[in-house]
């Protein structure tokens, strides 16, 4: 069965996968060598001194963070820390956040891991005040996710711009304050994409008001953005000459009002290699790089350009020197520009002369805006870079570093501004920290004993209402007519704010507090503190005016970006822009739906001490900022409250698992399913409340050992489920095994049926087909008779005959193939003869030409005829050598065709003598020896005779025309037929050889004749017989 679980059986669980010990408590305590880690489980968890204890001691030990629950609490320690290296990446990466010291790594890796798992969208809230060090802990997280993710080479690029966006956005965006020396002066959120298999993919990053005074202006011991001085100290000569520049920084009036250019703690040389080395990563290519400081350049040229009065106090350029340097634009017309005013009345437009004031605050505006624009391109174009246009399913990681809360000695518009963006995200904290969930304990009916914090509603409404906050009222002195002015814009806010208790001015404080304000005053008391504003400037950079003639005269530039800054289109509307106030005010707005519809995650990072020095821990200064951020209160919330809570059938659909009474269904209400679920894990009475719609679960550490039994369980389950499913194949199988059977049996049972009423249909056919074999072809027959056919041919192909003499071996045809048969049977002997003549040598032929011969003489005449066919003729029967030398002599210039050895009989008396016959070309020679005892010419030979029987006697004629000529030749010879044929071919005698039966005449000389009788007897005999005659006995030969 499967196993069931308990938490503290996950304990030994754990322990045998060889993880840490996840008895939490005991391992927290256990290495909590330096004060609490978490103050969740600090004793006196009311008291702000035990809470400044705790960290002071932690801070003195370098130990800068401490969670408060899943909050993460950072000190800024003003040095460097050995614990941002590659190694403790990867001792945080895939931990369970309370197993190891608190670190901005784990907040990190536990949000990456909470997305994938619950494929959620998240955002980490940045917060603390200016210098407390926000960017920092943004960019370790940034760092973090940049090693810890799945990489490739698509991914690295990704990354590496991700990263590379930093140094670029903080040199245009960050500088020297008195807070900071990297102060951020713009909000940045940040969007990390991560696909579903948790590789970041993509990045967005919206910017939020930048400070754009400070490039016209710094206070003292403050800088411009570092990027001017960037290009000024780091720059190569080329550029630098390319853009006019000179390599001091004290040159330009816009670097220098604060007096203090050069800054210990800055290398600018530095930074400009790695913001020109950044650049190139996000993708700028050189012309982009060009045009960018082409810009920067051109405000630092704007700044210089400075303006003397005329005699009636307009101004006038002393020198355009500086002007050349602008943007590419005609010095005159930027001359114009910047001394009149274009005043459209009626249809004819009029040039109004600036003051020198004027003329300034012209100046200052282009200036103001190119910077201000210029930022929002670059943004974008990083934005272009960084974009991923898979349109799959993506989850977020948002990073919110923004501008910290601050306190000058003189506080403008802007200080306002971030002060009050300050405000809405500790509304945004409060809200969804404290108030929120002390009104859902309530919603929910769990017993809870309220926990009072300061709500900074207040301050917010006062800021931002509409018709009544501040920012209205700002607004309605911009755009009234008549003669608004920053006073004016002062009364106003009396007037309206006169009794809010977060609102003073010099005329509604009381005399003591009328010491420390300025009759140009308004002081806000703030969530952090008392901050008094100046009011000096408000409306004028709320309005943010820009004069049209000088945003036409910018569209001449041939600076790309400056085209692209300045729109065509821009000004066709006739409605008033926003004012800058607004435009921020709705931006907050969005972002706080932006980061409402995701799941929050806190640093809350506090500064040390004001002096940037490390290891010093002000104690005054951390307590106020402990107040302030509400830490307190949110412990003590924590402490009393709930760590985690979800809707019952969300945490039962996600733990059903772990209790076998609610696996794999739980048939009854969730409520009840969840209870018997967390009793089955062994949860303790105070671990969690049941409340009405949801479970309420007081620690994380209770949570995280459920959700790490869990994952040990959805492994097992994973396990089971193969085999399960492994199981589930087996018993498939075996049906599916018992299944095919039956069907294959179905199926050879259905085949045999059918072979055999197909064998009964062809039996049948069968024995018609050979009843009406005879009969002409007709449907009952013609199976049979193709059959018949078919296997006659197929019998006579394996049975052909092999020899042309082979005449018996032909197969008998049935009797519709008669005529068939016939026919092959000729073709085929026709094909053997040709097969045998072509396998026939010249030798060869030359024999049969003979054979026929012969054949055309004896055959069906002579007894021994058959049997000598099949014995072959010789050239010769007696080769040269065996022929006397002086009858070669003699006879061989008439060229001896064939020779024989004979025995010849005598003409008287029948004696036999062994005699060589030499036939020659011109007669034949009978030789005994050298002797030649006869010789006949062809032409005297008349021809040869010989009996019809099987002996071998010949009688050669000689036509006896001269006395002393020898008469016929009586021989025998055992190669009669051979010799004959010879004789007939070489004399031309075929048709003078005469068969004769009977007896034959010789003449033994002219008119003298004998005879030769022939006959067959038992033995072969040859003697002369009673009658004078030769008697020749032929054997008796079978066939006859
Ligand atoms: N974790 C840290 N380790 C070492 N030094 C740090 C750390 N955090 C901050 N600092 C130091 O503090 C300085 C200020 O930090 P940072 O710029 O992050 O502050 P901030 O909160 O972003 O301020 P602002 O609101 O002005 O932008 C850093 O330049 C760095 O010198
Ligand atoms: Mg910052």
């Amino acid at each position: 069965m499967r196993q069931s679980y308990r938490l503290g059986q996950y304990k030994q669980i754990a322990l045998g996968h060889g993880q840490c010990c996840l008895d939490l408590e005991g391992a927290l305590i256990a290495r909590d060598r330096v004060g609490i880690q978490d103050f969740v489980l600090l004793d006196a968890h009311n008291s702000e001194t035990a809470f400044l204890d705790n960290l002071k001691k932690r801070f003195t030990e370098d130990l800068i963070y401490t969670y408060i629950g899943t909050l993460l609490i950072s000190v800024n320690p003003y040095k460097e820390l050995d614990i941002y290296t590659k190694k403790q990446m990867d001792l945080y990466m895939g931990v369970n956040f309370f197993e190891l010291p608190p670190h901005i790594y784990a907040l990190a890796d536990n949000v990456y891991h909470t997305m994938l798992s619950e494929a959620n969208n998240n955002f980490i809230l940045i917060s603390g005040e200016s210098g407390a060090g926000k960017t920092e802990a943004s960019k370790k997280i940034l760092q973090y996710y940049a090693v810890s993710c799945p990489s490739s080479t698509l991914l690295d690029t990704v990354r590496d711009r991700m990263l590379m966006s930093n140094p670029v956005l903080e040199a245009f965006g960050n500088a020297k304050t008195m807070k900071n020396d990297n102060s951020s002066r713009f909000g940045k959120y940040m969007d990390i994409q991560f696909d579903c298999q948790g590789d970041a993919v993509g990045g967005h990053i919206l910017s939020y008001l930048l400070e754009k005074s400070r490039v016209v202006h710094q206070n003292h011991g403050e800088r411009n953005f570092h990027i001017f001085y960037q290009l000024v100290e780091g720059g190569e000569e080329d550029l630098l000459r390319h853009l006019g520049l000179e390599k001091d920084t004290k040159r330009y009036s816009y670097l220098v009002q604060g007096e203090c250019s050069n800054v210990s703690s800055i290398n600018d040389k530095n930074d400009w290699k790695t913001v020109k080395n950044a650049l190139s990563v996000i993708d700028f290519d050189a012309n982009d790089i060009e045009h960018l400081f082409g810009i920067i350049a051109s405000v630092l040229h704007l700044g210089n350009v400075h303006f003397d009065g005329d005699t009636k106090g307009y101004a006038t350029l002393n020198t355009n020197a500086a002007l050349r340097w602008l943007l590419g634009i005609h010095v005159q017309v930027l001359h114009e520009a910047l001394t009149f005013r274009k005043i459209e009345a009626k249809s004819e437009e009029v040039l109004s002369p600036f003051t020198v004031d004027h003329a300034i605050y012209a100046r200052d505006a282009l200036a103001k805006a190119i910077y201000g624009r210029a930022f929002t391109w670059l943004v974008n174009r990083i934005n272009e870079s960084l974009e991923n246009k898979d349109s799959g399913r993506k989850t977020v990681i948002g990073l919110l570093d923004i501008y910290g809360f601050e306190v000058f000695s003189v506080n403008s518009f802007e200080q306002f501004c971030i002060n009050y963006c300050n405000e809405k995200l500790q509304q945004l904290f409060i809200q969804l920290t404290l108030k929120a969930e002390q009104e859902e304990y309530e919603a929910e009916g769990i017993g809870w004993e309220p926990v009072q914090f300061f709500n900074n509603k207040i301050i917010c409404d006062l800021v931002e209402e509409k018709h009544r906050g501040i920012i209205s009222v700002l607004d309605e002195e911009c755009m009234r007519p008549g003669d608004a002015t920053d006073l004016t814009f002062l009364d106003k806010l009396e007037e309206k704010m006169g009794n809010h208790p977060h609102f003073v001015t010099y005329k509604l404080a009381d005399k003591k507090t009328r010491k420390s304000l300025e009759r140009g005053d308004f002081r806000l008391l703030h969530y952090a503190g008392e901050v008094t504003y100046c009011v000096v400037g408000f409306i004028d950079k709320n309005n943010d005016l820009l004069y049209k003639n000088i945003k036409d005269v910018m569209r001449l530039s041939k600076n790309p970006i400056i085209q692209q800054c300045f729109p065509a289109t821009e000004g066709d509307s006739r409605r008033r822009p926003e004012t800058v106030a607004t435009q921020f005010k709705n931006s907050l707005l969005r972002l706080t739906e932006i980061l409402t519809a995701k799941e929050a995650w806190y640093v809350r990072c506090l500064k040390s001490n004001d002096n940037k020095q490390p290891g010093k821990f002000d104690e005054v200064l951390v307590r106020h900022q402990v107040k302030y951020l509400g830490l307190m209160e949110h412990l003590r919330v924590r402490r009393a409250g709930f760590a985690y809570r979800r809707r019952y059938e969300v945490f039962l659909k996600r733990y059903k698992a772990l209790c076998p009474a609610t696996w794999p269904h739980w048939k009854g209400v969730p409520s009840d399913g969840v209870e018997k679920l967390v009793q089955h894990l062994g949860y303790q009475p105070d671990e969690y409340k049941m409340g009405k719609t949801k479970i309420f679960i007081r620690y994380a550490r209770t949570l995280f050992a459920t959700e790490d039994a869990f994952e040990i369980c959805k492994h097992e389950l994973a396990y089971i489920y193969v085999l399960f499913a492994l199981l589930l194949f087996f018993f498939f199988c075996q049906h599916l095994a018992t299944k095919i059977e039956t069907c294959w049996r179905g199926v050879q049972a259905r085949k045999e049926r059918d072979r055999r009423a197909w064998a009964v249909k062809i039996i049948k056919q069968f024995i018609k087909g050979y009843i009406t074999r005879r009969e002409a072809k007709t449907t009952d027959n013609s199976e049979y008779l193709a059959f018949v056919r078919q296997s006659y041919l197929n019998r006579l192909k394996d049975n052909l005959p092999k020899t042309v003499l082979d005449k018996t071996t032909w197969l008998t045809p049935p009797p519709v193939m008669t005529e068939t048969s016939e026919i092959l049977r000729q073709l085929h002997t026709r094909m053997m003869v040709r097969k045998y003549v072509r396998g026939i040598t010249p030798q060869k032929k030359a024999q049969l030409q003979q054979k026929v011969v012969t054949s055309g003489i004896f055959k069906g005449k002579k007894d021994s005829y058959p049997s000598s066919i099949a014995v072959p003729f010789v050239d010769t029967r007696i080769n040269e050598q065996d022929i006397n030398m002086r009858v070669l002599q003699t006879i061989r210039h008439e060229r001896i065709k064939y020779s024989v050895p004979v025995v010849k009989y005598d003409r008287n008396g029948f004696k036999p003598r062994p005699r060589q016959l030499i036939l020659t070309q011109a007669a034949v020679y009978l030789v005994e020896e050298a002797k030649i005892k006869q010789r006949v010419d062809y032409v005297s030979l008349k021809g040869a005779s010989l009996s019809n029987l099987g002996d071998s006697v010949m009688i050669l004629h000689v036509a006896l025309n001269d006395p002393k000529q020898k008469g016929d030749m009586i021989l025998q010879c055992d190669h009669l037929f051979e010799a004959l044929t010879k004789l007939a071919m070489i004399a031309n005698k075929q048709n003078n050889i005469k068969v004769v039966q009977g007896s034959i005449k010789f003449e033994i000389q002219a008119g003298k004749e004998g005879g030769v009788d022939f006959s067959v007897g038992q033995e072969p005999m040859i003697y002369k017989g009673k009658n004078g005659h030769l008697m020749v006995v032929a054997p008796r030969i079978k066939s006859r």
